[in-house]
This record gives C-alpha cells, structure tokens and sequence, in this order.
C-alpha cells in the first residue's frame, strides 16, 4: 500500500489500514516515560515541531514505578570512574565501555538538569543530596525523591515540563508502524487513537524523525515489576522496520519483589533495593542469612548474583520465596524512608516492621532492545531509540540499579 506524505512516495508496512487523518512534525516521540519526556522537551528547546504519542496517558510508563532512584557520582570521594567499574562488573563484561562513559559522565549533569526541570531529590539538613546504596555499588551514589517514590516525582517534573512549553501530545494512542520513504528513511508513523480528542481511529504522524521510547517488556513473564503497557511493542514495531535489535535474552529479574502467594500474575509490588541498601537481610524461613559468604557485597551483589542466589534457595529448601528482614530499622525509619513500600506491604497483610517480608525474584528490566550508537541512532535512518527500549551497549549482561532513571 503507498500513500503520499510531503510529496515523497510512502511505505505502510504490513497491513496497517489506511490513515484516516494525519499532522506533520519534525519529530515524533513514541513513549512518555523519563526518556521518551527528556526527548521531546530537548526537541522542543531545539525549536523542532515535536509531537509525544503515548499508549496511555503520559504518566502511566515504567518510570512511576521506580522506587531506588538515579545512580550518578555526586558524592564526596565518588567518581565517574568508580561508577564505570561497578558499571562494568555488573554488566559481566559485556558492557560497551564507550557507552558506560558517557552514562557515567553525564550522570551528575543530567541530575542536575532534572533539578533545573523541578524534580525535588530528598535532601539532608545541610541541603545537600541524600546518596543511598544499591546492589553493585561500592559507593553511596543514588539519588532518591520522597524516600522511595523516586519515578514518581521525576514523572511528575516532566509530565508539568512539557505540559509547560505546551509539546504536543497524544495520548491513548498506540502506535502501528513506522512509515518509511522510498529511500528507506523514516516518514512518520501510523497510529491508533482509541481515547476522545481531536483525533480519533487511525492516524500519521508524519516526520524525519522518529524516536522509540517505549520502555520494557516486562509484561511478556507471567511475573514482573513493570506495568500492563510494558508489553515489547517498540521493540516489534523496529523488527517490522527492519532495524537490528540486540541482547534480547538479557533480561534482567529483581531480586527481591513482594510474594503475594503461587498464583500472582501480572505487575508485582517491587521492594527497592534501597531496602538493602540500608541495611536489610535476605534469610530464608529458619531466618538464617544465605548471602553471607556467597558474595564479598553480601546483599549488595549485583542483582543477577542476588537473584540467581535467592533461587538457588528456593530450590534447595523447596519453597516458592525467601524473606527480607529489615524489622531492626524500627518503625520511624520505615514511615520516613520507605513510606510507599511500608503502604503497600500492610495493604497486603504484611507488616515490615514487624515481620520478614516474603520476597522471590521477578522481571524487571529489559537490558537488550533496539541497538542503537551514542547518539540513539538506529540502524534504520531517521529511527532513534532511548532508554529502555534500546541497546546501547550501556547495560550489558546486567544492568547495575538505579542506572536507567
Ligand atoms: C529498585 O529500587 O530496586 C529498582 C531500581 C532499579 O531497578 O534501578
């Protein structure tokens, strides 16, 4: 099927029915989480016409949800290096060096950037940043929001951001296909819209630039962090594209996600690695500690060493979860740094203060995805990818916490 766009001929791949309406812009942003939100303002301060699809509305992505926070060498004593080697080591060796660099260099810039946009970052009494400790780190270096809640505010900085330089955006709107020159370029992409507005049913987006921001695909494992719109459909629509894809099979489990029995399907209550961090053991039922001496960081291994270990357990024990115990951080500590995981523990019977919470290791983050170069370029000309849709090389076989954000 050919359609016209801009007077250049275009190719509708596969047999998505003919657009009904469509706008032009320089640059489509497909996603509205931390990544795909970052992009469409940097456009838009770069005076291109850009407009924001989104599959939900624009808060409803991965990036809510996460609780740990934003890993960047800001501490005293802390540098990019010590963060590119924790980097590396998390990321068994297959990292890509070059790409560690730039995250680990930029890191304290982009933080604060996001200050500058209105996120507001827990702080000490003396204003300085709050720095936690996550799995793999050997320093306090993440940066957190409202104790664990950190996704939630640098969605909400953003979401007010981009409503503020009035980026145009559509939300309720899943995105079909990428529409292509006959020189093979990009040209817009064909979309759905399924919510009220001014537009409705399928529609294009027509423009040189595409960027794929899309977040995981956590809802492809039957149990998982991610919500029910993290369901691989950037990463299909690339494949449809014709743009290489890589690292696929890294997908990354957390270690420890709230067990709320055999059968829980779905997006599960996650227990930020913060609460280890801070000082909280993995034991088994008998309450003995099995990271001791598995690890030289213990709890704090990186994350696909803690996961494999829990599993191990389970299996050795014969039984479906293990428990966090952090009872000793008392009652005062739980309501002021961990205030959002205390709620949903006790929505679900369970109280942290007094009892091990019952955790087993679930997907999370998709390490792998649509490969792109420094500058998100894909292989595909005019397609760029961001955040966790792509494969930068930046995560390796692992990705090390609190290094997405
Ligand atoms: C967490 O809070 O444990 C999640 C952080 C991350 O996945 O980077």
């Amino acid at each position: 099927m050919t359609a016209s766009a801009t007077g250049t001929a275009t190719r509708i791949c596969l047999h998505a029915p003919a657009p009904g309406w469509s706008i032009d812009a320089d640059v489509v942003v497909v996603g509205s989480g931390v990544a795909g939100l970052t992009a469409a303002l940097r456009c838009t301060a770069a005076g291109l016409r850009t407009v924001v699809v989104t599959k939900a509305r624009l808060d409803d992505g991965s990036t809510r949800w996460a609780q740990g926070g934003i890993a960047a060498a800001l501490g005293e004593g802390d540098t990019p290096q010590q963060h590119l080697d924790d980097t590396l080591v998390a990321g068994a060796g297959l990292c890509d060096e070059s790409a560690v660099r730039a995250l680990v260099t930029e890191g304290p810039d982009a933080v604060r950037r996001l200050i500058a946009t209105g996120a507001h970052f827990d702080t000490s009494s003396t204003g300085d940043l709050q720095l936690t400790r996550e799995g793999g780190h050997h320093r306090r270096r993440i940066v957190h929001a409202g104790g664990d809640a950190t996704g939630a505010e640098v969605s909400r900085a953003l979401v007010e951001a981009v409503r503020a330089a009035a980026v145009r955006t559509i939300e309720d709107a899943l995105v079909l296909d990428l529409l292509t020159d006959a020189q093979g370029r990009t040209a817009g992409v064909t979309l759905h819209v399924m919510g009220e507005g001014q537009h409705d049913g399928v529609g294009a987006v027509r423009a040189p630039a595409v960027v794929l921001a899309t977040g995981g695909m956590g809802q492809v494992f039957s149990a998982t962090t991610n919500p029910s719109v993290a369901t691989g459909d950037g990463v299909a629509l690339a494949l449809r594209a014709g743009a290489e894809v890589s690292d696929l099979e890294f997908v990354q489990f957390h270690p420890t996600v709230l067990f709320l029995g055999p059968g829980a399907a779905g997006q599960q209550p996650l227990i930020s690695e913060a609460v280890r961090g801070e000082g909280a053991h993995l034991v088994d039922a008998r309450g003995t500690r099995f990271m001791l001496g598995r690890h030289e960081l213990a709890e704090l291994a990186p994350r696909d060493i803690v996961a494999k270990a829990i599993t191990r357990q389970m299996q050795l024990d014969g039984t479906d979860h293990m428990y966090l115990d952090a009872r000793h951080f008392g009652a005062a500590m739980w309501e002021t740094r961990f205030p959002a995981i205390l709620a949903v523990c006790r929505s679900h019977g369970i109280d942290p203060v007094t009892e091990p919470i019952p955790v087993f290791p679930a997907a999370h983050h998709a390490s792998g995805g649509v490969r792109t170069d420094l500058r998100g370029r894909t292989t595909v000309p005019g397609l760029y990818a961001c955040g966790e849709v792509a494969c930068s090389g930046v995560h390796g076989a692992n990705r090390l916490a609190s290094n997405s954000l």
